[in-house]
Order: C-alpha cells, then sequence, then structure tokens
C-alpha cells in the first residue's frame, strides 16, 4: 500500500515499521530505540537476531549521537555522501539499541541519497533498517516487490525504482584510520583506498565474525541458478542442466530464441547490469521458471567484484 512522506512520518512516530526508498534497494525503517518495532522488523523479515542492522541518518550531526567517536579519516569519505556507502562505527552503546547492533559494541551507519528518506530521517531521527525483504530473497528495487513480500497492505513510500539497484557498500573503519571491506556494493574498493589514501586490510575470515550477515545465504531467487564462467559453454551447461531460462547479456539475447531470456543489459555495463539483477531474478520467481542458467564471462572492471557476489549469492555460493 503507497504511503505518503507525512503518512510514514506519523506511523514511524507510533512504532509501525513502514518500507522507505533508497538509491540502492528499499528498507524496512523502525526507530533506534524502540524495541518493541525492532523486533517487529526482524519478525517480518524472518531475519535471524544476530544479523545486526544498519542505521540510516540525514546529517553528520545525527551521526555524531550514535557512535562514541568520529575517526579523523570519516573526513575524507563524507564526499560519498549522501551515497551507497555504510561505516561501521564503535557505537554509542546507550543511543542504539542493542537489538539494532546484534548485541556487538558497533554501529553501521549510512546517509542514502533518496530526497523522500531524507525528508522523512530529518524528522523522525536516526532509522535502523534492512532491506525490505524476507530474509533470503533478493532486496526489493522496486514498491512492487516489497508488497510481494510483505502483502499488499504493507505500508511502503513509493520512491520508484532503485538507481543503484545492489546493497550499499560496507566497511569497517577503525579509529587509526584503517579500514576493511565487510561487503561489496556499487562504490568500489579502489574508490575508498583513494579516498582514505590506504589499502584495506585483507579479512576474509574476520568479516565473517565482524559481520554476521556475510554468513547467510542472500538474494536468492526460487529458481535454481547455475552459473556458466564461458559465454561459449552457455548452451552446453544449459542442455546439462535442462534449464528453461537464461540470464544474460544484450549480445546473446538473439541466439537462444526457445528459450526464456532475462537481459541484464550490455556485457560489462556493470552499472546497468547491477540495477536490474534482483529484478530479473525476482522475475525469475514470477515466471514460474525452475531452472536457469546465469552468464558470468563478464570483463575486468572495479564493479565485477560486486555483480559477481551477488550472483554467486543468489546461486547459493555463500563462500563465493
Ligand atoms: O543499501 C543498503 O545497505 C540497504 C539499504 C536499505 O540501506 N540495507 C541493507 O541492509 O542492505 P541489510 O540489513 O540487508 O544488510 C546489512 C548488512 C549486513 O551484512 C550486516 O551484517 C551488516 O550490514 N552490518 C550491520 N551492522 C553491522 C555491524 N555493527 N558490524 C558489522 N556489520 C554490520
Ligand atoms: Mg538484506
Amino acid at each position: 500500500m503507497k504511503i505518503s512522506v507525512k503518512q510514514a512520518i506519523s506511523l514511524l512516530n507510533q512504532g509501525v515499521p513502514v518500507a522507505i526508498p533508497t538509491e540502492t534497494v528499499y528498507g524496512l525503517a523502525t526507530l533506534v530505540n524502540n524495541s518493541g518495532m525492532i523486533k517487529k522488523v526482524f519478525q517480518i523479515k524472518g531475519r535471524p537476531s544476530d544479523n545486526p542492522l544498519i542505521v540510516h541518518v540525514a546529517t553528520l550531526l545525527q551521526l555524531k549521537t550514535l557512535v562514541k567517536s568520529m575517526p579523523s579519516a570519516l573526513t575524507k569519505l563524507k564526499k560519498f555522501w549522501p551515497g551507497p556507502l555504510t561505516v561501521v562505527l564503535n557505537a554509542n552503546c546507550s543511543s542504539v539499541s542493542p537489538r539494532v547492533r546484534a548485541g556487538l559494541k558497533t554501529v553501521a551507519v549510512r546517509i542514502p541519497e533518496h530526497q523522500l528518506t531524507l525528508r522523512i530521517l530529518k524528522k523522525v531521527g536516526p532509522l535502523a533498517a534492512p532491506s525490505a525483504n524476507c530474509s533470503g530473497r533478493p532486496s526489493p528495487t522496486l514498491p512492487e516487490h516489497v508488497e510481494n513480500d510483505f502483502g499488499s497492505d504493507f505500508p511502503v513510500v513509493d520512491g520508484g525504482p532503485c538507481r543503484k539497484g545492489v546493497e550499499s557498500t560496507v566497511i569497517r573503519l577503525f579509529e587509526n584510520g584503517d579500514w576493511m571491506l565487510l561487503r561489496q556494493g556499487p562504490l568500489s574498493s579502489r574508490q575508498i583506498s583513494q579516498a582514505l589514501q590506504r589499502q584495506p586490510l585483507p579479512c576474509v575470515k574476520e568479516a565473517r565474525q565482524l559481520s554476521p550477515g556475510l554468513r547467510h545465504k542472500h538474494y536468492a531467487p526460487q529458481a535454481q541458478l547455475y552459473r556458466c564462467q564461458m559465454k561459449s559453454h552457455l548452451k552446453k551447461i544449459m542442455m546439462k542442466q535442462n534449464a528453461s531460462a537464461l540470464v544474460s547479456y544484450e549480445d546473446q539475447k538473439n541466439q537462444n530464441s526457445h528459450l526464456k531470456f532475462y537481459s541484464l543489459g550490455k556485457r560489462g555495463s556493470y552499472k546497468d547490469n547491477l540495477r536490474r539483477l534482483y529484478k530479473v531474478l525476482r522475475q525469475l520467481d514470477t515466471d514460474k521458471i525452475k531452472c536457469a542458467v546465469i552468464d558470468c564471462d563478464v570483463p575486468e572492471h572495479e564493479l565485477r567484484n560486486t555483480l559477481l557476489d551477488r550472483i554467486n549469492r543468489a546461486s547459493g555460493d555463500i563462500n563465493g
């Protein structure tokens, strides 16, 4: 059910979670200190309680209230806000419910780039918001996706299609300016290294402890999805798996006419590919596709890992 910004503000203040638009994906918003409301968000999503939430703010002033201190290196990251960067910092534990932090002493924060949500945040204050999808499903990039998961009566602020289409890049920033990449996203590791003038600390094992969300299966359609690493092998793999659909790029469009074809745009146009990915994965389910092959033969690029990360998770390869 589409609601206005005014209605969203009123519902949130009454303790009712609502879905809000961001530039990455739609979020399911709750006040950061209303434990009943936060509990509801975990229940609506079916989210494991050990997976902490990102807190969204409109300004650095709001951010300041949530953290123990602002590392000086944060100044170098300000230029990415509002935008798809989430930074994990030491929490001011008294201002953020332990339910939001999943008991950790840190808090993940970001300033989203969407005018409607910024208006809501300015009025209501910081809002914790996981992606507004049932846990494990592809994140919603349209209001209709939220309604598909939570029911047509669920309150959603309609902010149109999400411009980025995948979740924010998450980093841990330490007091001394060191940092780790916890989740790939629309902002590349290179852009962050450049801004901080520092390479990330290696973190595969630690990241799994620091960012519990990485342990869970994600972004998966109901369809079984098989990855194909070489486009010359597409036909062979489709025959072998008995797949009825192909998720690929414009250059393959007319080559497999007997199959259902889903396009991620032009091969190597990563921003467009990322923007389309979840919509396509959800479309597979709408079309009742049981088994599909997805083309992973994509060129070198700083966003290649982001695309492959989401595809790997969607095809059930959590460590991918
Ligand atoms: O783009 C996004 O980030 C979207 C929009 C709504 O802002 N939100 C989103 O939230 O993707 P969610 O809940 O689906 O993913 C949050 C990720 C999880 O991987 C979680 O483990 C990590 O952020 N995270 C949250 N708080 C953390 C913390 N204190 N330390 C480490 N990781 C944290
Ligand atoms: Mg999510």
